[in-house]
């Protein structure tokens, strides 16, 4: 096959293999989207009088083949097509002639790119919920599991206080639940629909910008051309820089689970099957998947960086340099979903050493509850700091539980009402099942519209 741009010039060889770089390989999971967004541009063009009610059907059956292909794995790039796009184009003339050869008609590869890219986010970015959701489930479960295990609560990675280790997971469950306003945010940037940008100046042509965003489930057309050229790079930068803020919260209770789980503290053990061995220590059984999240949202943070340095270099309109964000959204969403996933069957097979917890409590981290009893019969605190702090291991009552069980107040360790279920976690799932459908039906609504 060939460029679309091909008028018979010869090409070096280096450039060509610099400038296609890994689109031949980052476009196959692009393809199903471009297909889709093609065969919804095919349907507004028979409005706009330009391909025929037979040609767009014969366009949209061969679009709905090729993004079948291409999730089965059966659709290829060859390099000497650059990308994803041109292949596609390049098998609808092949097989459909005249139809494929009107097809891009009012449309430019730049915007076909982003709207692939919008189209795969907005699963991505469902994907990603649905995992973060299941993570938030299992440390509920954990949490209320283990609202009376007893355990150190540190500050400085020193014990500071007794606490429970269904506060912790508790704690973990509420921070990632914070992530989700802004992860709507970030599917409302997403949601709209760039095509009919063409290079980022329009065309002579009536294009019906909504109808297409309609046909594609977008919530509204992004109106200014040249802004939606502008947005290649910013709004992956965006929607990652959320996901990555999500991850980044992992990293922290992946980097506590790999010393909550050593010999030495034996707070909790980590089931075999999440576990990795070593090639030359028999005993050994590594908490690789908990490394693997705590590098994963470093990784994550810095392909932020990089996606934002990219198109923060660069003027207005497109720029082929903006093909370099492409791979660090797709690896950082994908890598930000897949740390879920793992986090998720790490903590759902997690075995709880009660025992040990109990144990590791030093008798002074029952020293502030001390003073707080002094305090509640009247002693002014800096007094009782004073008092307890002379023999602080006194303050020991036998039972660690003796000292958290006091701490009732709203979100405290012994809070009564605390550790329920929080109707942040439902209302996720419920926001996520009504955008996965209406995903789903996206070659329905067409067919049918
Ligand atoms: N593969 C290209 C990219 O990802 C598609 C757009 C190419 N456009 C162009 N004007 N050369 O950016």
């Amino acid at each position: 096959m060939s460029r679309l741009w091909d008028k018979g010039e010869a090409l070096d060889a280096a450039v060509a293999r610099l400038t296609v770089g890994r689109d031949p390989e980052l476009d196959l999971r692009l393809v199903p989207y471009d297909a889709l967004a093609s065969a919804a541009h095919g349907k507004m063009l028979v409005r706009i009088g330009i391909l025929t009610d037979e040609e767009a059907a014969d366009l949209l059956d061969e679009l709905k083949g090729i993004a079948e292909d291409a999730a089965a794995g059966r659709f290829a790039i060859d390099p000497a097509d650059e990308d994803g796009h041109t292949a596609i184009e390049n098998r609808l003339t092949s097989r459909l002639g005249d139809a494929g050869r009107k097809i891009h008609t009012g449309r430019s590869r730049n915007d076909q790119v982003i709207a692939a890219l919008r189209l795969w986010g907005r699963a991505a970015l469902l994907d990603f919920t649905e995992q973060l959701l299941a993570v938030v489930a299992v440390l509920s479960d954990l949490a209320s599991e283990h609202a009376a295990t007893s355990v150190p609560g540190y500050t400085h990675g020193r014990q500071a206080m007794t606490t429970t280790l269904g506060h912790y997971f508790a704690a973990f469950a509420e921070s990632l639940l914070d992530h989700l306003p802004w992860i709507d945010a970030a599917w409302k940037h997403l949601d709209r629909s760039p095509l009919g940008s063409a290079s980022g100046y329009g065309v002579a042509l009536p294009l019906d910008r909504e109808y297409v965003a309609e046909l594609l489930g977008f919530d509204r057309v992004q109106s200014n051309t040249l802004a939606v050229q502008n947005d290649r790079g910013r709004t992956e930068a965006m929607v990652l820089g959320v996901v990555a803020a999500a991850v980044t919260d992992l990293g922290r209770l992946a980097r506590d689970l790999i010393s909550y789980s050593s010999e030495e503290m034996g707070f909790v053990r980590l089931a075999v099957e999440t576990t990795t061995g070593s090639s030359i220590m028999p005993q050994k059984r590594n908490p690789d998947p908990l490394e693997i999240v705590r590098a994963a949202a470093v990784r994550c943070r810095h392909l932020v960086a990089q996606i934002g340095d990219t198109y923060g270099g660069v003027g207005a309109g497109y720029h082929r340099d903006l093909q370099l964000t492409k791979e660090p959204f797709l690896e950082g969403m994908i890598l930000a979903t897949d740390c879920c996933t793992a986090m998720a069957s790490v903590l759902a097979a997690l075995e709880v050493d009660v025992e040990r917890c109990r144990a590791a409590i030093e008798p002074a981290a029952a020293a502030t509850d001390a003073v707080y009893r002094e305090v509640r019969a009247g002693t002014p605190f800096r007094e009782a700091y004073r008092k307890i702090g002379r023999d602080p291991q006194g303050a020991y009552r036998g039972e660690p539980a003796a000292s958290w069980r006091e701490r009732t107040h709203r979100g405290a360790p012994g809070d009564p009402n605390g550790g329920g279920t929080d109707p942040r976690h439902a209302a996720g799932l419920a926001w996520h099942d009504e955008r996965r459908e209406k995903l789903a039906a996206a070659w329905d609504r067409l067919v049918a519209g």
